[in-house]
């Protein structure tokens, strides 16, 4: 009848309405939303492999900018937490080929003036800075853990 189909709709309205919200809750304050992306920390901190692997058994993957407003988010939390977290980016295969955590090179980099400059000779992950910018430092550093998913 229409008064079923109404209430039914109703409901589907009520459902929306409490997704949203719980969205808004969870997202709070560990999360930003840019596009079909999702970034999050659990403010855990570690060395690159364990950052890496940790994403990973969350079903998503170490935070890998591919533009300006995704680095903005990531930057956000670092902001947020006064920390600087660790890309899924590194040249860890090939010196000064920097790559995503499939092997692909970058497409998007906000490189500090005069980094990546591989002090040492030991640094092929990435960090950012509260600035945005990145730095290459050494991988066995820790940093704050942003996945994206
Ligand atoms: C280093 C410098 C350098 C940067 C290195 C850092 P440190 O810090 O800031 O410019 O390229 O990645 O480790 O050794 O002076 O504390
Ligand atoms: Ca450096």
């Amino acid at each position: 009848s229409g008064q079923e189909l109404r209430s039914e709709f109703q409901n589907l309205g009520t459902l929306t309405e409490n997704i949203s919200l719980c969205f808004l809750v969870i997202m709070f304050p560990n999360g930003r939303i840019v596009g079909e992306k999702i970034f999050m920390t659990s403010g855990y901190e570690g060395n690159f492999d364990s950052l890496k692997q940790r994403c990973s058994q969350a079903g998503g993957q170490l935070a890998s900018p591919r533009n300006a407003a995704e680095n903005a988010a990531i930057q956000q939390i670092v902001v947020l937490y006064n920390k600087s977290v660790f890309l899924g980016i590194n040249d860890i295969q090939t010196e000064g080929r920097f790559t995503y955590l499939n092997g692909e090179n970058i497409v998007y980099s906000n490189w500090q003036t005069r980094e990546p400059n591989n002090d040492k000779g030991i640094e092929d992950c990435v960090e950012v800075y509260s600035s945005g910018k990145w730095n290459d430092k050494s991988c066995g550093e820790k940093r704050l853990i942003v996945c994206e998913f």
